[in-house]
């Protein structure tokens, strides 16, 4: 079990950057990528001809025994947006029916977050029901940490922030701290912090708040979650934290996890991936742990695209009992509307 792990860090370990860069110095490589690049521009919704299509389908085959086949990039990295580009150049190619094996953008990480941490505590979890704030203890755990607290208070202040010109907040400005929170401080401190469990409307309504709802994605209107699903896909950092979440919080039916992968850490870490992108998802209410990203299917063009797109966060096994786990309950209790 073990060595498996460390064995597929080492097999997956590849960074697309590295791979890139030493694709670009390589003579037979190189104009293969270039092409390849040409081959998925316009987000590979371009028509190519019989020729060009062939000549995509050489370079693909071409670049599966290159470096590049199977890197992946760190999120959060730097030039993160970069080395994605060249993890979709590969990968993009599916659409044109050239099939790659299942892939994801990110490195996985390696942590036994839940099943031993939370193991010992389970049997706790009752008694902390009534006797902790669990999200007062989150706060003051972040308060402790630099890096939690540096941060947290870096994207409050960038989010509460009315700026002089328009009298509202910077939302762009806001999102970029709250993704640098989620990406650079331990899950430990923001798993805590926002899957607190919460049993009345007071807590419940501060957990939405941790993310600064307001400035952060709330709008008069909610706008389509097709149209926020396409501006996310066209850009390669959201595109790839929609990739990993689908990817990392796959719910199955058989698996007595409720997850295809079976870990609820990387699908809690894969979730808060998306703070602070066009589908930032969040608590919708302050009586129950549903979570949505902001947008509606009501004038959707295609209402069963748009509800499978909602039920990643609102019919989701595996998400619910990360986010139960997270907070430290045993699975009957999160049955309650409160917990996750
Ligand atoms: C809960 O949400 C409702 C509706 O948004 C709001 O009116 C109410 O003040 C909230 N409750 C608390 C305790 O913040």
């Amino acid at each position: 079990m073990r060595w498996m792990s460390l064995l597929e860090v080492i097999v997956a370990g590849k960074d697309c950057l590295v791979a890139g860069d030493s694709c670009s110095s390589d003579e037979s490589c190189s104009p293969r990528l270039r092409t390849l690049r040409q081959c998925v521009a316009g987000n590979g919704n371009m028509k190519l001809g019989p020729g060009a299509r062939s000549q995509c389908a050489n370079a693909v085959s071409a670049l599966l025994s290159s470096p590049l086949h199977g890197c992946q990039c760190k999120r959060g990295m730097k030039k993160e947006k970069n080395c994605l580009s060249i993890y979709w150049s590969l990968h993009q190619s599916v659409i044109h029916g050239l099939n790659l094996v299942e892939n994801y953008p990110y490195e996985t990480v390696h942590k036994d977050y839940d099943y031993v941490r939370l193991a010992s505590i389970t049997a706790d979890a009752e008694a902390g029901l009534t006797t902790v704030n669990r999200c007062l203890d989150a706060a003051k755990a972040c308060n402790v940490d630099d890096t939690c607290q540096k941060l947290r208070t870096e994207y409050v202040s960038v989010c509460i922030k009315p700026t002089a010109k328009s009298g509202l907040c910077n939302r762009p400005k806001c999102n970029k701290a709250l993704r640098k929170f989620f990406d650079r401080v331990p899950e430990d401190y923001t798993h805590e912090l926002l899957f607190c469990p919460c049993t009345d409307t007071a807590c419940a309504e501060r957990r939405r708040q941790t993310i600064v709802p307001s400035c952060s994605y709330e709008s008069s209107e909610k706008p389509s979650c097709l149209t926020q699903m396409q501006i996310c896909k066209a850009d390669y950092v959201c595109r790839s934290r929609l990739a990993q979440f689908q990817y990392d919080c796959a719910p199955s039916e058989t698996s007595p996890t409720g997850c295809k992968q079976d870990n609820y850490g990387t699908c809690l870490l894969a979730y808060t991936g998306l703070i602070g992108s066009t589908i930032t998802p969040n608590y919708v209410d302050n009586s129950t742990s549903s979570v949505a990203p902001w947008c509606s299917c009501a004038n959707s063009g295609s209402k069963q695209d748009c509800e499978d797109f909602m039920g990643l966060f609102s019919h989701n096994i595996c998400l619910r009992k990360s986010g139960c786990r997270a907070s430290h309950f045993i699975p009957l209790v999160c049955l309650s509307p409160f917990l996750f």
